[in-house]
């Protein structure tokens, strides 16, 4: 039986995503333990106090888990100077789009793999992740992905591998759907001539507050949607507009094309 150790943490790929996780990993553990890669050396200068390369091989020998932040297109080549045996005792953690279990344990070498799907506002300790293991990995393992994402935002165990298409359909894309709503408020307010500024700004506290109303109290957005909309009243107005123009089917009709999108890329 290997050890199961989660003592020193390897991050490879200092991009967006993998700048976000290492303000998650520093609110949880000292710096002396965490270890980053990326092939671009002044993307590391903002990693202090970590131990950084530019070298993939050098942080995965020296690591207990190595999570990876890299572009799917490079799972491959990251691996290719590293020796399946020395990959033995290592936990992979992967938020890769569409990269299997299976792909992530050929690629790696490594037994014990965990994904994780994150969304962008990990950034701001406001993500929501969903994550599964394959079932070499332990009870620890499993553990240890969890404490490690709690302070990125909200964290869900899926029950397989293949609900990965429709968590990245939800809550993966879901905050381009969201910016996507505030553009179209914004543009309306910037036609009733309003500044860009105050038309940027009412739409975003719009949201913001509807967020908050759903996060800080029990009911759910059907329940404040109701409460709010009075009959015949403004707000009836347009929403009744928008029900009578499909806008649920549309919604379901897009993410199911985003679901569609993950399978493609998950079998390619
Ligand atoms: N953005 C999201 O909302 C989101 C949500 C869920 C999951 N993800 C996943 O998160 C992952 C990372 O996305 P991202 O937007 O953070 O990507 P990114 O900004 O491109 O960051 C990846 C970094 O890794 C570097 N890199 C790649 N291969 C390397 C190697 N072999 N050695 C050293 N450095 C290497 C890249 O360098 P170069 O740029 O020079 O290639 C880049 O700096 C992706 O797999 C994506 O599917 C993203």
């Amino acid at each position: 039986m290997p050890s199961q150790q989660h003592n020193k943490i390897g991050l490879l790929g200092a991009g967006n995503m993998g700048s976000a996780f290492y303000d998650g990993l520093r609110s949880l553990f000292p710096s002396e333990v965490l270890y980053v890669a990326d092939k671009n050396a002044e993307k590391l200068a903002a990693f202090s106090g970590a131990h950084t390369s530019t070298d993939f091989t050098t942080i995965i020998d020296a690591c207990d888990v190595i999570i990876l932040a890299i572009k799917p297109f490079d799972l491959e080549k990251s691996f290719e100077a590293v020796s399946a045996a020395s990959m033995e005792d290592k936990l992979i953690i992967s938020m890769l789009t569409g990269a299997s279990l299976a792909r992530l344990t050929e690629a790696s070498g490594a037994k014990r793999v965990i994904r994780v799907m994150p969304n962008l506002a990990v950034k701001v300790g406001k993500g929501v992740t969903a994550w599964f293991g394959n079932d070499a990995a332990s009870t620890e393992d499993k553990a240890f992905v969890e404490k490690m994402l709690a302070p990125m935002g909200a964290v869900h165990a899926l029950e397989r591998e293949s609900q990965f298409d429709a968590v990245t359909a939800v809550s993966g894309s879901g905050p381009a759907y969201f910016f996507y709503l505030c553009e179209a408020l914004t543009a309306f307010a910037k036609q009733q001539g309003f500044s860009e500024a105050l038309a940027n700004k009412l739409a975003a506290e719009t949201c913001i507050s509807a967020a908050a109303l759903l996060e800080q109290t029990d009911q759910t957005a059907e329940q404040w949607r109701r409460a709010v909309t009075s009959k015949k009243g403004t707000t009836d107005a347009a929403l009744s507009h928008l029900e009578a123009n499909g806008f649920v089917q549309l919604m379901g009709e897009a993410m199911a094309r985003a679901k569609n999108r993950s399978e493609e890329l998950s079998n390619a």
